[in-house]
């Protein structure tokens, strides 16, 4: 299996004028879909967080959050009536807090090796270095209409559930990848994300309103195991088109899953690639090492931060935070939601 995959080129920090006129697109959006939005379901979780249902699933809607309104309800139902797959497509989907910005740095390091080596002396020019995993690989949510008319360029991300995905990304002859991740460790690398975020003064989330609203769905595109569960199906229905990678299983056998991925994705290491430490190499760039050193210096809480991507990068962190009784709670839920489904928990 193998087909051609565009270079993506990638962009740093738009400007200002972009940011202006990416605004402006969202509004017009938002304006267009406001009576559709206003009949769904709604939770206001509090006054900065109002989300609302839409196909099993909850959304923010409008604009939300340092006014980036890219991953709004509205920005699915644009995509929806308009956006149309290429065949050469890969799109890395996942939950927040999943592993999404080592898939898209995997994912991008992968396919453009011809065109950005990296041995020892290229590293740090690397494009994942000098801009970021979320620059190189934008979210279909945000950049494909929003702000990007080339957006193709082979490789993009996705938080849309498999359900709600336009139409032409199922028909078409795409490729996906899902990276889910233990529900546990996802609600605390959660936690922590929407406190970093709020490190302006607000007084921090606690763990059992997170907690509460997490074993509800209540996040983001949540609920959390009904996401996993489409994209695991879909896996099993479709699996030369969608690939279910697991946080843990990527974390414990690096080598053979990026090699699995590579080859799925349509860019298999060669023989020569495999001897000479080119695997090993891309395993290397990608790390959480490598990753969070180069910009940890980039953390000051806005969404364009991209030191916020990076915390601790471990299996099983969740035990340090989640009581015995939310640990049960978690299990009993996952146990129910993925019964006879091969899913880890
Ligand atoms: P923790 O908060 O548990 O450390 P996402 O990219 O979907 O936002 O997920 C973020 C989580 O993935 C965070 O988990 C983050 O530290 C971890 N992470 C980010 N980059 C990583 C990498 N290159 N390797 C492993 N984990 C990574």
């Amino acid at each position: 299996m193998s087909f051609p995959v565009a270079f993506y080129s990638p962009v740093a920090s738009i400007t200002q004028d972009e940011e202006k006129a990416r605004k402006a697109k969202m509004a017009i959006i938002i304006e267009r879909y406001k009576e559709k939005v206003l009949a769904l379901p709604r939770k206001e979780i509090d006054t900065n967080l109002h989300l609302c249902k839409y196909e099993g699933f909850w959304y923010h809607h409008g604009f939300w959050l340092h006014s980036n309104a890219n991953f709004s309800v509205e920005a699915i139902m644009a995509l929806q009536d308009e956006f149309q797959a290429l065949p050469t497509d890969v799109f890395l989907a996942s939950q927040v807090k999943s592993g999404t910005t080592w898939l898209k740095s995997l994912g991008f390091a992968i396919l453009n090796r011809a065109k950005f080596k990296i041995d020892k002396d290229s590293c740090a020019t690397h494009p994942l270095i000098t801009t970021s995993p979320h620059d190189c690989v934008p979210f279909l949510e945000s950049e494909s209409f929003l702000n990007n008319p080339s957006y193709a360029n082979g490789l993009m991300g996705t938080h849309i559930p498999y359900t709600s995905l336009p139409q032409s990304i199922i028909s078409s002859d795409c490729r996906i990848v899902y990276i889910h991740r233990n529900p546990k460790d996802m609600l605390i690398s959660f936690w922590h994300f929407m406190n970093t975020l709020r490190e302006d003064g607000s007084s921090p989330i606690k763990l059992d309103d997170t907690f509460e609203l997490f074993c509800k769905g209540l996040t983001p595109n949540g609920p959390f195991w009904d996401h996993a569960i489409g994209y695991y199906k879909a896996s099993l229905e479709r699996p030369n088109k969608v690939l279910f990678l697991t946080y843990e299983k990527l974390k414990e056998d690096t080598y053979n899953e990026v090699k699995r991925l590579a080859s799925f994705i349509g860019s298999s290491f060669t023989k020569e690639e495999e001897d000479d430490g080119s695997v090993q190499e891309i395993i290397e760039l990608c790390s959480f090492k490598k990753l969070s050193e180069a910009h940890k210096g980039n953390k000051d809480g806005s969404h364009s931060s991209n030191g916020i991507y990076f915390r601790k990068g471990t299996v099983g962190d969740s035990v340090n935070y989640l009581t015995t009784e939310m640990i049960k709670t978690l299990d009993e839920i996952a146990k129910e939601k993925f019964d006879g489904l091969n899913i880890s928990f």
